[in-house]
């Protein structure tokens, strides 16, 4: 018996959650193994397996530890909590989870297992923490969704013993309700399951026994840019016990995928060629410690690096060299985006009377979702005998998308494509691109069995999209009273080898470029650029936080030459109700930035007199310190660019004696954490008019649901919204008529549920409806009804003139920041962010979107840039901590959208945009130095701060 033989035998006791467990293994092994896959406790979640996000912390004894640090070993004879021993034997949540769920503390829900231990921990040593005491208890864990805010108030209420139950709404009260999160009780248990969480046991074919499922370990390219040569797979699979092939590309039968079809670019697995740093060569599938054990070096490749272009100046100019990274775009340039509207050049040849102009740089910057990519694939035999079908559980923002993208790839039926969507531990654009989903599918659609892939933390950032780095040129006038009249704009887009989203962004932008404001001449012009960089796609945003960064600084450059006040020089210029806007569109309604901006005048004022002060004192006493404050603004559009923007939902009815009369929503709208699956069955609950707390639903599965469309572009309130709403005013109608009333009555009878009957009221009048009487359809439903949206859009001519959306959210923020002048250091004071999101469904909700996208915008501005190669994990690649992120003051501005559900828009994009341009404007006033680049490090700034004294 060999040393390793005595250690994997070894036994450890150890109490999980009051229970005395033996786990038996090697004692190294990781204890966040240990827990998720030998005791099936998943609610602890794995983020990094290097104790940077903390998404794995447990109590172990009383102190919080990263479970992936701890080795099962040092848990002999000891306790371990973990967030399934949160609540009380009978079900009872905590008050600590009450409190999540009361403040609306989980959204995505994947940091929140971790944040509730930290939490705890704290509590049980500190029963009555301050509010330092929470923040220094909640530093190790990361949570990239809420911006911290609404985590700390529900500890700090657990802490003064003051938790209170959010209240369930009452029937036709949804909207515009603070109710809490339907899906928080999972996401504070641990029961909510992520793509890592679940995996099939066996393969279900009929045919062929059942055979465990497989593990897969991606090979990937070290190099942006070579050709490689596979040698023989059959014998490296024979000569490495425990592997059951190797997958490459001429496994794949359509080796392309795309966001968009027609430019379908990228590979599953490369073909004798990789384009950037990261891309997939391999997949091996069998025993997982088998392929662990596999020498980075033993893979059969052989290399030969080629020259790689790595930043947009080099690309273009290979292809100047006709050198270009693709045959099929000989420029290098992907796509173009164009908006002129009114004569630029006349309108600064007329010498107006002030003129700024600037460059910037952004760089580029890593989603950094808590949950890596995750999911399983297996195939699956048709009943009857149909064609067999592939059935995969991901996580990912848009099933039907994957749906289409898998059938292309194994070219075969979208319908014989199943996605089952996971819970989502955060996306912001990421997760709308194909990642594990593809490289499953194939191994399973070619072996039979099913195949599982986790990324690691390093596989999830060296291969999945980024925000794009821009390079931007812009410059602007303004007349002397202070109104803008001219602003020409070019930048360029790194979007890496592949299209992605790269079209979208260089189309989005220059409809943004000019801002919220009214200007009469404009041009804007783009271009994505193809480069051997990361694939750089859809980031919250697209492509508009970057262009904000130097519209924005381009209005104080004119305010201060105007004399103006960098609030007032905004509030003049604002678009309002009536304006036309760059595309020739314009804005009937729901304009709200003047009112953004009246609402944040007593913040601008007040940080101003603050900002004075405090740098008065600090000259005096010789500090290095100075204070500042900055202000920006943003606007919108709402769903896709132009192109169709459709969301179907259904409602229905259903009786089950075990559940009683209750609403069943088909929500095709895929939950991220952005609270879809809340928000909508409070439209699809009001708008049939009865309570909240009976609607079930299902989402994402595209063998149940109706395609919503993505989850991206601030869309799925405004249109899904509607989709949802008219599904429940037709089942209303429905019930109504089934009820014996006139349909037209339908808006005036008070419907309610009671056990199995459905009662609807007039005017004295009551009738009676026992559902177990009515026939259910195969789905159970007893009435069912659909709804349907998509918003009204004018396709762009070539001077970007046309309608590219429906409605545009608005908002200004002001950003105050404490400069360490010597050091470069920026320590944010306060921010002060107001919306119009036209109507606020769920304004706890909405609240946490501004939160959290603020929290992205301050990483923007401060600290995120993303190198491929140096900085694939969490520890080089640093997003904000509860410690870098200030007091948040939202102010909800509801300026209706007539064709919003209950008038509302979107706030998911708009959160962050306004968040980086406020920043770097607050610098700028707190010390003078000039900032063309972000993110704004010590280095860069304590050099811009030397370069003007
Ligand atoms: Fe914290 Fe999503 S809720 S990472």
């Amino acid at each position: 018996m060999t040393a390793r033989d005595l250690e994997t035998r070894q036994v450890v006791r150890v109490a999980v959650n009051g229970a005395s467990r033996e786990l038996i293994g090697a004692p190294s092994r990781r204890l966040s193994t240990a827990l998720r896959e030998e005791l099936g406790l998943t609610g602890t979640k794995i983020g990094c397996h290097a104790g940077d996000c903390g998404a794995c912390t447990v109590l172990l004894d009383a102190a919080a530890v990263c479970a992936c640090l701890v080795a099962v070993g040092q848990c002999d004879g000891r306790t371990v909590t973990t967030v399934e021993g949160l609540a009380s034997a009978d079900g009872a949540l905590s008050d600590l989870q009450r409190a999540f769920v009361a403040h609306g503390a989980a959204q995505c829900g994947i940091c929140t297992p971790g944040m509730l231990m930290a939490a705890e921990g704290l509590l049980r040593a500190t029963p009555h923490p301050d509010e330092a005491a929470v923040r220094d208890a909640l530093a190790g864990v990361l949570c990239r969704c809420t911006g911290y805010t609404k985590i700390v108030e529900a500890v700090l209420a657990v802490a003064s013993g003051s938790v209170v139950d959010a209240p369930a709404p009452a029937a036709g009260h949804a909207v515009g309700a603070r109710a809490a999160r339907l899906d928080a009780p999972a996401k504070v248990t641990g029961r909510e399951r992520f793509g890592a969480d679940a995996w099939p046991a066996a393969a279900s074919i009929g045919t062929t026994p059942a055979l465990p499922t497989l593990a897969m370990r991606v090979v990937r390219s070290p190099y942006p840019h070579a050709a490689f040569r596979v040698g023989d797979l059959a014998a490296f699979v024979a000569a490495h016990a425990g592997v059951v092939d190797v997958i490459a590309a001429a496994d794949v039968p359509h080796n392309a995928y795309a966001i968009f079809p027609d430019l379908r670019d990228q590979p599953v697995l490369a073909d004798g060629v990789v384009r950037f740093r990261g891309e997939a060569v391999l997949a091996a599938v069998g025993d997982e410690a088998a392929l662990a054990a596999i020498a980075d070096a033993d893979w059969p490749l052989q290399w030969t690096a080629l020259a790689a272009h790595e930043s947009i100046a080099s690309a273009l100019d290979a292809a100047a060299r006709g050198e270009p990274v693709h045959a099929r775009w000989p420029d290098n340039v992907l796509c173009r985006g164009r908006v002129v509207s009114g004569d630029v050049g006349a309108a600064f040849a007329a010498a107006p009377a002030h003129v700024a102009s600037m460059s910037f740089e952004t760089r580029h910057v890593e989603h950094a979702y808590i949950e890596p990519e995750a999911g399983w694939a297996e195939v699956v035999e048709v009943a009857g005998g149909g064609p067999r079908r592939v059935r995969i559980w991901a996580c990912t923002q848009t099933p039907y998308m994957d749906r289409d993208e898998i059938a292309h790839v194994l070219d075969i039926e979208p319908g014989r494509v199943h996605i089952v969507p996971s819970a989502i531990g955060g996306g912001f654009g990421g997760k709308l691109d194909l990642s594990v989903q593809p490289l499953l599918a194939v191994a399973a659609w070619k072996l039979g069995r099913p195949v599982r892939l986790v990324y690691e933390r390093p596989d999830s950032m060296r291969s999945t999209t980024k925000r794009h780095p821009a390079s931007m040129r812009a410059r602007a006038a303004c007349d002397g009273e202070g109104r803008l009249v001219a602003y020409d704009f070019e930048a360029d887009f790194d979007t890496g080898p592949y299209s992605s989203w790269g079209p979208t962004v260089a189309n989005r932008v220059p409809i943004h470029a000019s801002g919220p404001y009214r200007v009469d001449a404009v041009r804007a012009l783009t271009r994505a650029v193809i480069t051997n960089d990361s694939v750089c796609g859809a980031f919250r945003g697209f492509g508009v936080p970057q262009s904000t960064l130097v519209g924005e600084a381009l209005l104080d450059a004119l305010a201060a030459e105007s004399g103006i006040d960098a609030l007032e020089f905004r509030w003049r210029n604002a678009l309002v109700a009536g304006d036309r806007t760059p595309t020739g569109q314009t804005l009937a309604a729901s304009v709200g930035l003047r009112a953004c901006l009246d609402a944040l005048r007593p913040a601008w004022s007040a940080a101003g007199h603050a900002a004075s002060t405090f740098n008065a004192a600090a000259a005096a006493s010789c500090s290095p310190h100075r204070r500042g404050r900055g202000i920006a603004c943003m606007w919108y559009g709402i769903g896709n660019t132009v192109i169709a923007n459709p969301s179907t939902m259904r409602g229905a009815l259903r009786w089950s004696a075990g559940r009683g009369a209750h609403l069943f929503l088909y929500n095709g709208a895929q939950e991220i954490g952005q609270g879809t699956a809340t928000i909508l069955p409070q439209m699809l609950a009001d708008a049939v008019g009865l309570p909240l707390e009976c609607v079930e639903q299902v989402m994402g599965d595209t063998d149940r649901t109706a395609d919503a469309g993505k989850s991206s572009a601030s869309r799925q309130t405004f249109v899904s919204g509607n989709a949802a709403r008219f599904a429940g005013e037709a089942l209303r109608r429905q019930l109504v008529e089934r009820l014996g009333f006139a349909v037209a009555d339908a808006g005036a009878v008070a419907l309610s549920l009671d056990g199995p009957a459905l009662t609807g009221r007039l005017h004295g009048s009551e009738r009676h409806a026992d559902l177990r009487d009515w026939p259910a359809d195969a789905n159970g439903d007893l009435a069912v009804a659909t709804g349907h949206f998509n918003p009204p859009t004018v396709p762009l001519d070539a001077d970007g003139q046309g309608v590219p959306y429906a409605t545009y959210g608005f908002a200004a923020q002001i950003a105050e920041v404490e400069v360490d002048t010597e050091f470069g250091t920026v320590k944010l004071v306060t921010i002060h962010a107001a919306h119009d999101v036209g109507r606020a469904i769920n304004p706890t909700l909405v609240e946490g979107q501004i939160q959290g996208g603020i929290a992205q915008g301050i990483g923007m501005a401060l600290m995120e840039e993303y190198v491929n190669g140096r900085t694939d994990n969490l520890h080089d690649y640093l997003i904000p901590t509860v410690g870098d992120v200030p007091p948040i003051e939202v102010h909800l501005i509801e300026d209706p959208e007539p064709l919003g559900p209950w008038g509302a828009k979107g706030v998911g994009e708009p959160a962050l945009v306004a968040t980086a341009p406020a920043i770097l404007a607050a610098i700028r006033d707190a010390t003078g130095a000039e900032l063309f680049e972000v993110p704004v490090t010590p280095s860069r700034l304590r050099a811009a701060i030397l370069a003007v004294r």
